[in-house]
């Protein structure tokens, strides 16, 4: 559509989500033609000038920045996407809607609750669009698993149960902190695999289930120092290696959730499985086309578990890519988030999950890690 209005995008941070987001940028309008507004790239903000800049020219941003102050001071922006580390996602939030810019902010939205509220202040305060890429959500089978919930396909709930698994802390010579490993430090991360992968998983589960009233949690450490790439010493490892906790739901349903980076032979491994009444639905992101289904109303003589695979049109999303039988990836999760908040710029509707949506997950974070402290069951919120 030719005369899609522009919507001026500020990446800041091109590791990893820079550019998977990029990606998204880029690609939505080709398959979302009827999107009233076109992102255009208009500026990307690193910490150094060079490497920004090689960003910048790989993925043709109009310019560059090296400090997120200046790029939010710009008048050519209207969206800030944060890509950066956990620990700087309140302050540049914060100031991102104070000068009144839309926002995309990365998930866990925040380091812990108390940031998180501040954010929701902040955005809500000055009216603006904001919403947290836990993309998970737009895989068309977990769309469609929101839909064949809504549509009341599995009855009364009974079971809710997701793991998140990877293997890549296992080397205890593996450092920590700094530019790579953040993810180990609990200073720039807020803690290990409950912020950043079960915080996945609550998402998806939330959404999918409805809220989480208590949790008993347990973490474990497993490598207890290593060496800090900012100090050279070694320093004792402070984030949590290894995550389980039980839950009840608000609907009476029984969670079970487990994440760990030392879980030999996975590299992420994201599974859900909900038991139903009537229904039962397993998801597998490793097998992310696919939905396995099992319904009880089947004649009994074929009765079985169906892998459904989500290319045909009528799957959320499907209508957009190919032709049926042939399936889209994880990159196109973040294609559909931007098509998603384009939409809600258009009509003024909320993008979820926003802030507010996202500091649920936050509470029940926080709760979790609470548990495992005190070892003690703990109410959310
Ligand atoms: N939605 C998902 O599935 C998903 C996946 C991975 C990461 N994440 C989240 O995305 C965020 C970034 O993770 P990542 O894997 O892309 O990390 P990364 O380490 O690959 O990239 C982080 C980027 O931020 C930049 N940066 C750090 N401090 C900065 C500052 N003060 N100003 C400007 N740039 C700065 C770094 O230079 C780097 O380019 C985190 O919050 C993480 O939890 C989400």
């Amino acid at each position: 559509m030719p005369n899609q209005k522009p919507l001026n995008i500020g990446l800041i941070g091109y590791g990893f989500m820079g550019r998977t987001h990029s990606n998204g940028y880029k690609r939505v309008n080709d398959f979302f033609p009827e999107l009233a507004y076109r992102p255009v790239l208009k500026a990307v903000c690193g910490r150094t000038a060079e490497k920004t800049q090689e960003f910048a020219d790989q993925w043709q941003y109009e310019s560059i920045e090296t400090d997120w102050r200046k790029l939010i001071a710009r008048d050519d922006i209207d969206a800030v996407d944060i890509c950066t580390p956990n620990n700087s996602h309140a302050e540049i939030a914060i100031a991102a809607a104070e000068a009144g810019k839309m926002i995309l902010c990365e998930k866990p939205l925040a380091l812990n609750p108390e940031e998180g509220e501040r954010m929701i202040a902040a955005v809500e305060k000055a009216g603006v669009a904001n919403t947290v890429w836990y993309n998970y959500r737009r895989v068309p089978a977990v769309s469609l698993a929101k839909q064949l919930i809504d549509e009341g396909r599995l009855g009364r709930i009974f079971h809710y149960r997701a793991n998140f698994l990877q293997d890549w802390t296992i080397n205890e010579d593996l450092p920590q902190g700094g530019a790579a490993l953040w993810r180990l430090d609990a200073k720039a991360a807020g803690s290990g695999v409950t912020g950043d992968l079960l915080a996945h998983c609550i998402d998806t589960a939330v959404w999918l289930n409805g809220s989480i009233t208590d949790v008993s949690a347990m973490t474990e450490t497993f490598v207890k120092e290593r060496m800090h790439n900012e100090t050279g010493k070694m320093e004792p490892v402070t984030i949590d290696d290894a995550c389980a906790f039980l839950c009840h739901f608000g609907n009476g349903s029984l969670g079970l959730f487990e994440s760990t980076r030392y879980a030999r032979g996975h590299k992420a491994l994201y599974t859900f499985e909900i038991n139903g009444e009537h229904a039962s639905i397993r998801w597998d992101l490793h097998d992310l086309h696919r939905l396995e289904y099992f319904d009880h109303a089947d004649d009994s003589i074929v009765r079985g578990w169906r892998s459904v695979h989500c290319t045909d049109g009528d799957m959320p999303y499907m209508d957009k890519w190919w032709v049926p039988g042939l399936q889209i990836g994880y990159e196109h999760t973040f294609v559909h988030q931007v098509a998603d908040f384009l939409k809600s710029v258009e009509t003024g509707e909320p993008c979820n999950p926003t802030f507010r949506d996202a500091q649920e997950t936050q509470q029940v974070c926080d709760a979790v890690l609470e548990s495992a402290r005190t070892r003690q069951w703990k109410n959310v919120g």
